[in-house]
């Protein structure tokens, strides 16, 4: 797994040691006092590299001093924070993102002075921390050692490189550490989810993508698996019919999180359903060549849900949750699923299955039937890539979210808002339903041109029985080739896994009393 940043708090009583020393600028104030001082030291270097910058403060903007005279370090930077009294959490996690992203790649260390500006936001530091920690992420896994051309002496390869450390010095000091537990948690949870989508299909097959499933048993976390037999057993045929095309076993992985006591653990599971199609190559309605290999990515649902479930563990958040992910390689093959089969579900309804690409929906409808029969769901959250469509419609700005139940689709919107991973609602009906029936079986799996990412949650509607809270993630857009961010320089983005974990957090944990 990708390595985390290593991430120190220290008082700002003691000195920073680090080559690269980093301190903010609030518009309209004066130097910050420890940097007062510095200035003076200079002979006023720091004033005139603002002058001559014509630095304004502004939030994120930076100015650079290398090998500041009297001064140890090699490079002081000095970031605008604009106004910092409005700074939300958010923000501030940007800010930190956008430093990471200034400072050289190479860089292993940095001291942050959290000088004249934190007490105006306790928590900044944390935000911060964990902001450069999410841009910090880099997928070099394969690139060898030694540089990528060969070149011999050239010592330093890209993967030689050790995570930078970095120390924050702030008022709050040391008494940080503790408050920074539930964010490397969640960290941890973004890296695996992030690591999972950057890994090529070859190489995280279905088999492959269960052993590391099955790795989180040391994190606290029930592993159960459930193979090709088992899954016939169950009649779980809609799922089996997309991987059977495939060399690649299918497999579902169930991840159980109890962290309430048993007395309290009567109402039920936070579950999140994942879809996991290791290569999506659209099967026997084979996808267009260009841009396939982007098809790596469609198991980013089952990614963000094993991310969360990682964290929550890590956390040991007091919540009952339950993850659920299938796994699944569509392939074109001799026994691939033809356009035109019809297959049974595990739910017993009957789909005819016209295009062996919209093959996501045949996954989660499984699963769908299994978290209602097997899970005691207090509710059921989907995560999916899964449609083109929700491209058309949103962009890469925010996701798709579909939900028969209104307050359960504030509370998602609302927690994406906080964390910013946003969501945004479209409709379901039965107006819809029309598109999708099929003129053999219960339900036809392809709902013609119109309003594709629709007929597809449509389509999952009819697996969920009534009563039971179920929202929907389309996240084609989000998980996977996401335009670069303050907070996001990787492929895969680990969407999904924040906006969980903040989920659960917000609305389902109970609060600890302040002491
Ligand atoms: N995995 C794709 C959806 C997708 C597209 C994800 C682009 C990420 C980026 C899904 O299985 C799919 O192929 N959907 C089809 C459905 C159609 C055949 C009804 C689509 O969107 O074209
Ligand atoms: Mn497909
Ligand atoms: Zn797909």
């Amino acid at each position: 797994m990708t390595e985390l940043p290593r991430i120190a708090f220290a008082s700002l009583d003691s000195k920073p040691k680090a080559s690269t020393v980093v301190y903010f600028a609030a518009e309209g104030e004066g130097l910050p006092p420890h940097l007062k001082k510095l200035d003076a030291s200079t002979g006023g270097a720091i004033s005139k590299a603002i002058e001559i910058a014509a630095f304004k403060r502004k939030r994120k903007s930076v100015v650079e001093i290398l090998a500041p005279h009297g001064l140890s370090a090699a490079r002081l930077m000095l970031v605008g924070v604009g106004e910092p009294k409005t700074l939300n959490p958010h923000e501030w996690m940007e800010i930190g993102g956008a430093v990471r992203g200034k400072l050289p790649a190479k860089t292993t260390e940095a001291d942050i002075m959290f000088d004249g500006v934190d007490s105006l936001n306790g928590d900044a530091p944390l935000s911060f921390a964990l902001g450069f920690s999410l841009r910090n992420y880099a997928f070099k896994k394969y690139k060898s050692k030694g540089g990528s051309r060969g070149e011999a002496e050239e010592a330093e390869g890209e993967n030689d490189r050790a995570p930078p450390r970095l120390t924050i010095f702030s008022h709050s000091g040391e008494q940080l550490v503790g408050g920074f537990q539930k964010d490397r948690a969640l960290l941890e949870g973004v890296y695996f989810a992030r690591d999972l989508v950057n890994e090529p299909a070859n190489i995280l097959t279905p088999p492959e993508f269960v052993e590391r499933l099955r790795a989180l048993e040391t994190e606290g976390l029930k592993v159960e698996v459930l193979d090709e037999r088992a899954l016939k057993s169950l009649g779980m045929n809609a799922m089996l019919a997309v991987g059977q095309g495939s060399a690649q076993p299918s497999a579902v992985v169930i991840l159980r999180w109890n962290g309430v006591p048993q007395a309290d653990a009567s109402d039920g599971n936070l579950v999140f359903v994942g879809k996991g199609v290791c290569f999506d190559s659209g099967g026997i309605s084979i996808k267009p060549s260009q841009g396939m290999e982007d098809m790596k990515g469609d198991m980013a649902g089952a990614a963000a849900v094993a991310g969360v479930m990682t964290t929550l563990a890590r956390r040991k958040a007091p919540v009952r949750a339950v993850g659920i992910v299938g796994l699944v390689e569509n392939m074109p093959s001799a026994t691939a699923t033809r356009p035109g089969d019809i297959v049974t579900s595990a739910s017993g309804q009957t789909i005819e299955i016209l295009n062996t690409d919209a093959e996501g929906r045949l996954v989660l409808a499984d699963l769908l039937w299994y978290a209602q029969a097997h899970l005691e769901p207090k509710l059921i959250i989907t995560l999916a890539t899964l449609t083109g469509a929700i491209l058309v419609a949103l962009g890469k700005e925010y996701a798709g979210l579909f939900s028969n139940d209104d307050a359960l689709a504030s509370k998602i919107s609302e927690a994406g808002q906080d964390i910013g991973e946003f969501a945004w609602r479209l409709p379901l009906s039965k107006k819809y339903n029309k598109l999708i029936d099929s003129k053999l079986a219960d339900v036809k799996n392809i709902g013609g041109r119109d309003a594709g990412s629709i007929t597809a949650a449509q389509f999952l509607l009819r697996f969920v029985k009534s009563g039971i809270p179920w929202a929907h993630l389309d996240i084609a857009g989000m998980a996977m080739g996401s335009p670069a961010s303050d907070i996001n320089s990787s492929w895969g983005s680990g969407y999904g896994v924040r906006l969980l974990d903040h989920f659960s957090d917000k609305f389902y944990e109970p609060r600890s009393e302040p002491n």
